[in-house]
């Protein structure tokens, strides 16, 4: 930054000369000047025109130069204005005294005009940077803190409409049961049955995505409990409950053991049964299903899960669409699903500090690999 008139710079000296001296030189750079002839005249004027640099001489009747900078250094309001302590006698113990003042230079008397034009002028592009970044960063919490207020208030309308949504859809169920036991008591028309058959149909898929909905705001609503996970054993759970449900499917299980983590127990559990419920679901049609779920550690150290099967697969083309709530690539005749486990997956990674990603090809089996960052 070139110097500017905008730039002042408080000169303390008990030495009218000096005060002169260092006026003329600065003003020549076209900074701004004030000056003050002891350490009670320089607070009054700190306080009163916050100067961007102080030239401060070290011996002074009063509050000497070292007090001052300690004083200025200790308040939150005055601790970042840059100090140039300046003295006829800079030697070590000065240098030393100066510094532990919180003196950010030094400049021994004589001073040479262009060591002092320098020194000035890096302090204050230093300070300029500096407040930039605080500028930058308050900017950034606010944005971070209305983003974080707009997501809440997000959340709570999609839990609220989910949530509103079940009453009206229990009475359309209720009445629709009601309705079919009279057209079965009356014996109506095939097509009468057709029509309530659609309803109840829709009806259901409504309340089984509203359901879904729900769960999936829950992810984000709940507050995180890390502990130890053994995600093996959980897995293994996972699945012993697909089995016993259809104890008829040729299923090869590899877990390997002891996959130990940090994180919440309930929300990896939901992770690993969305996951191994796809591999067992999009696996349905072979006539022999391979679930494997192993670990590997990355070059960066980071440890690395993968789910994978031998099922239908997807196309790769399509799997920005993945995680994307009610997203599917698979029609509900094929295999059935709302679209909602991969959203939840995501959130429930995202919430450890991890990533999930795939990989598959349309009848090759489907890859899911996540990590946990806690
Ligand atoms: N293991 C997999 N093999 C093949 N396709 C998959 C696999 N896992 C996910 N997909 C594809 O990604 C889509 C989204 O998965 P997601 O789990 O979100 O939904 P879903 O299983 O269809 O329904 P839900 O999980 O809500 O019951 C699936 O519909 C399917 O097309
Ligand atoms: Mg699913």
């Amino acid at each position: 930054m070139t110097p500017s008139a905008v730039q002042t710079i408080l000169i303390v000296d008990d030495e009218i000369q000096n005060r002169e001296l260092f006026e003329n030189l600065l003003r020549l750079q076209g900074y701004g000047t004030l000056t003050a002839a002891n350490g009670e005249e320089a607070l009054k004027a700190i306080a009163e025109h916050s100067p961007d640099l102080i030239l401060l001489d070290i011996m002074m009747p009063g509050i000497d130069g070292y007090e001052l900078a300690v004083v200025l250094k200790a308040d939150s309001v005055t601790s970042n204005i840059p100090i140039i302590m300046v003295s006829a006698h800079i030697d070590c113990k000065a240098r030393l005294g100066a510094l532990n003042a919180g003196a950010e230079e030094f400049l021994s008397k004589p001073v040479d005009p262009t060591e002092l034009w320098l020194r000035v002028r890096n302090l204050l592009r230093l300070k300029t940077f500096s407040e930039l970044q605080k500028q930058a960063h308050a900017r950034l919490q606010e944005r971070t803190a209305q983003l974080e207020a707009s997501n809440q208030e997000l959340q709570a309308f999609a839990y609220s409409v989910s949530h509103d949504l079940r009453t009206p859809l229990s009475s359309i169920a209720g009445f629709s049961n009601l309705l079919q036991r009279e057209i079965d008591k009356n014996s109506g028309t095939e097509r009468a049955m057709h029509y309530l058959s659609r309803i109840n149909t829709g009806a259901r898929q409504m309340s089984a995505s509203i359901d879904a909905l729900l769960l999936l705001t829950q992810v984000s609503r709940t507050d995180i409990c890390p502990q130890r996970v053994d995600l093996s054993a959980m897995a293994q759970v996972v699945l012993d409950g697909y089995l016993e449900r259809e104890p008829d499917r040729l299923v090869r299980i590899d877990i390997e053991p002891d996959l130990l983590v940090q994180g919440d127990p309930n929300l990896l559990g939901q992770l690993l049964d969305n996951l191994l419920g796809n591999a067992w679901k999009f696996s349905s049609q072979q006539a022999q299903v391979h679930v494997i779920f192993s670990s590997a550690t990355h070059a960066d150290g980071k440890t690395v899960y993968a789910i994978k099967d031998n099922g239908s697969g997807f196309d790769m083309a399509y799997s920005d669409k993945l995680f994307a709530p009610f997203e599917r690539l698979h029609s509900v005749s094929e295999f059935p699903g709302t679209g909602i486990g991969l959203a939840t997956v995501h959130r429930i990674v995202a919430r450890h500090g991890g990533k999930v990603w795939a990989e598959s090809a349309p009848g090759c089996g489907a890859t899911f690999y996540f990590t946990l960052g806690v």
